[in-house]
């Protein structure tokens, strides 16, 4: 993965039968209103520079940014690299105009996404993305979150006809339960499942007990907590989506910090940053664990990848574990 020249290469693992570095990109920070306001520049420098050091799976949704915004910038900025890396997108979200959607709960104080994976729909968004991927394949794709209107099987026979017409090679899921999972899989090989899993939210135990029994990657999505795992989010600024989560609201982060200050103290003893800690602590947990963390900042992108080659003892993961079963997180889950 990754070629010569001064392309760095990575540790890889697998999703099901497609191989990924240990450490990707996430690219939903590249779009304004995330994290803040960026410009495209901006955001093109930061996704060549997550190539150039080895971070070539590539996560992207058609749901990120405005009209596509994020699957576009992503296109734009693989122009001539395309081969380099191992592009995901997602669908469910972005529902065309006029047609109808349903509720899927969220933790945010805006209370539920709105989603449509109508099996009539699903081929207009895989050529959507593509469109705006400017690609002819779609390497990954996943469901974004289960539309409860549709059993999940018929979605995935859906995604099992783009993987036999060519618009995709693997079928993913995003925000799935166990069973879920299984029911898909039994329709057509799953690759990955893609959930939020960090050391501030557990993974459900059966969710990761089936993958490994069904031989499915595990895609750990906000890796950094939204960035909280990091150790350097004191206050958000204007546009800042995490106005929306409760772990994110002053009173609770400060509290959230506090209590977080002995991982932030054992990544110190260990010379790395809480970040890099984060990131490797997510990749002991499991040999088909992968994941994807966003930033705008190639310095930053730089320190998170150089995670992938680190080896945590076994004494700090058990250091870790306990300062993890007592940082009681205030705020609730986003799912
Ligand atoms: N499937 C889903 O439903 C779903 C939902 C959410 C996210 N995701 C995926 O997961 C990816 C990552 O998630 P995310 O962006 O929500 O959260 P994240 O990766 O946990 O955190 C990103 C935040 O951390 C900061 N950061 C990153 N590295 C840092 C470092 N070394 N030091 C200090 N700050 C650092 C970034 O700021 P800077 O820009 O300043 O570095 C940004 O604010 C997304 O891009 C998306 O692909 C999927």
């Amino acid at each position: 993965m990754g070629g010569g020249g001064s392309i760095a290469t990575m540790r890889t693992r697998l999703l099901g039968s497609l191989q990924v570095p240990a450490i990707g990109f996430g690219a939903m920070v590249l779009s304004p209103g995330v994290y803040g306001d960026i410009d495209d520049t901006r955001a093109e420098t930061a996704l060549k520079a997550a190539l150039d050091a080895g971070g070539t799976h590539v996560d992207t949704s058609d749901a990120y940014g405005v009209n596509g915004h994020n699957e576009r910038l992503v296109g734009r900025a693989l122009k001539g690299r395309r081969d380099e890396v191992v592009l995901a997108t997602k669908f469910g979200l972005a529902i065309p105009e006029g047609e109808p959607s349903r509720s899927h709960p969220v933790g945010y104080a805006f209370n539920e996404l709105r989603v449509n994976a109508d099996p009539r729909l699903i081929r207009g968004y895989a050529e959507r993305s593509l469109r705006n991927l400017d690609t002819d394949v779609i390497d990954l794709y996943y469901l974004h979150y289960p539309d409860p209107g549709v059993p999940i099987e018929d979605v995935t026979g859906a995604m099992a006809d783009l993987v036999r017409d060519g618009l995709i090679r693997h079928v993913g899921l995003s925000n799935v339960t166990a069973a879920q999972l299984r029911a898909a899989h039994a329709v057509h090989p799953v690759a990955a499942v893609q959930n939020e899993w960090s050391m501030w939210r557990p993974l459900d135990p059966d969710l990761l007990a089936t993958a490994r029994e069904l031989g499915v990657g595990i895609v750990a999505w906000s890796p950094l907590g939204n960035g909280f795992l990091t150790g350097t989010v004191q206050s958000l600024g204007e546009g800042d989506f995490r106005h929306n989560a409760p772990r994110f609201s002053a009173e609770n982060l400060s509290a959230n910090n506090d209590r977080y200050a002995p991982i932030r103290t054992l990544a110190a003893m260990l010379g790395i940053s809480p970040a890099q800690l984060a990131l490797a602590w997510l990749l002991h947990q499991d040999e088909h664990v992968v994941t994807i963390p966003g930033s705008r900042t190639p310095a930053h992108i730089a320190e998170n990848l150089s995670a992938a080659d680190l080896t945590l003892h076994p004494d700090t993961l058990a250091r870790i574990d306990e300062a993890l079963a007592g940082f009681e997180v205030t705020g609730g889950t986003l799912l």
